[in-house]
């Protein structure tokens, strides 16, 4: 991990009180952990926003679809071979007679990824989806500051 560095933050005791219970509710040990959450999330949500077109993202498309529905498997098949060299892994349960819920993880440049999901959250018979976009870890926080490299 890089240097750490200590910041006070003044905030209104109820505000603070509230953000306590609800970081303990979500098992954070500290304040600290939170927050470097909370700041890395930002940071991600405007890396994703500001520059689109830069980079690698990570994805993750969830989605539940009725397999009887006429030619959904057939069409679902096509396009994730027509996208291959996007998708990394695809995780395939059968939830019941009907149904069934597939989490596909992406890696590609944005646009593409979100292509992807778009076409493929939009055929006919699939139920819901979301699709997740995250950085690569070493994309969150740029490393611009000075690097005293002493080897
Ligand atoms: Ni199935």
């Amino acid at each position: 991990m890089s240097d750490l560095s200590r910041f006070g933050v003044s905030a209104e005791e109820e505000l603070l009180q509230n953000f306590d219970r609800l970081i303990a509710a979500q098992g954070y040990a500290n304040r600290s952990e939170a927050l470097r959450d909370l700041m890395r999330d930002a940071i991600v949500k405007s890396r994703l926003e500001d520059a689109p077109e830069a980079g690698e993202v990570l994805g993750s498309l969830t989605l539940v679809y009725d397999h009887h529905a006429s030619d959904l498997a057939d069409k679902m098949n096509a396009l994730q071979h027509d996208y291959f060299n996007f998708i990394v892994s695809v995780l395939h349960v059968h939830i019941s007679h009907d149904d069934c819920m597939e989490v596909i993880v992406l890696r590609g440049k944005i646009k593409q990824v979100r292509t992807l999901a778009d076409a493929i959250l939009s055929l006919k018979g699939v139920k819901h989806g979301k699709l997740f976009v995250t950085l690569p870890a070493g994309a969150i926080v740029e490393h611009k500051h000075r690097h005293s490299h002493k080897n």
